[in-house]
């Protein structure tokens, strides 16, 4: 049993403040019923809670879709330069979210952030070989000797191997299309610069299932869907 505060403000949608008059406002229901008092144990499993009308999710932990804009480290936290927990709100922040995966700081695109250590362990996880779709500017022309390198698995100049990479030229050649399925230190950027195609700008579309929402701004994040939800525990194999 948890209080119904604490649950509410765990979502990260709002303050154990904001929650409190939710509630004495009358505004919250368990199990169809209004309760007054912030302090009411509610089992988290099996009670059906509503603010306003809707549902809240109470599930465990939280999956957010950030897009993330350049300028942002992909860290959870650094003494002199923004992360991209900086664009949560600070009930969020304080589930300890953390990024799923390293975009550069110059990067931007899809990013997901989570607590769920579990999930994120597992599509990270080398065997996975979870699809992440990247769009990037390049200095040059992509040509189909470059296409096969990539389909053919790099081995740069410091001895990394790389897997077969997806690589497809867009418009005049000057943007591509680029698949990896993992996710090394610098790899686009690497790959192509050894193409010597050096990376303008680089911008990831998707990872797995989970496609950047096009209705999100650079620096915007909303939480996923349940169906996201669901497409990401599905390629994990999980329940
Ligand atoms: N590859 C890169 O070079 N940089 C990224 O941020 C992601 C993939």
């Amino acid at each position: 049993m948890e209080r119904l505060d604490k649950l509410l403000s765990s979502t990260g949608r709002w303050s154990r403040k904001e929650v409190k008059e939710l509630v004495r406002q009358g505004r919250v229901l368990v199990d169809g019923v209004s309760v007054l008092r912030p302090e009411e144990k509610v089992e988290p499993s099996v009670a059906a809670l509503t603010v306003d009308g809707q549902t809240v999710d109470c599930a465990p932990f939280v999956y957010v879709m950030l897009h993330k804009p350049a300028g942002l480290l992909s860290a959870t936290e650094d003494s002199r330069q923004p992360t991209v927990l900086d664009v949560l709100p600070p009930e969020l922040k304080k589930r300890g979210l953390f990024p799923v995966g390293r975009l550069d700081k110059d990067t931007t695109g899809l990013l997901l952030l989570t607590d769920d250590g579990d999930l994120a362990h597992r599509l990270l996880s080398p065997g996975k070989h979870v699809d992440k779709v990247y769009r990037a500017e390049v200095d040059g022309k992509i040509d189909e000797d470059d296409v096969q390198a990539l389909a053919a698995g790099m081995v740069l100049a410091d001895g990394l191997r790389c897997l077969p990479a997806g690589l497809e030229p867009l418009g005049d050649g000057s943007q591509c299309r680029v698949t990896l399925q993992e996710g090394k230190y610098h790899q686009v950027k690497r790959m192509l610069a050894a193409r010597g195609k050096p990376v303008l700008a680089l911008h990831r579309l998707s990872m797995g299932p989970l496609v950047l929402d096009e209705g999100l701004k650079a620096g915007n994040w909303r939480f996923l869907t349940a169906r996201e939800r669901a497409a990401l525990k599905e390629i994990e194999g999980l329940p």
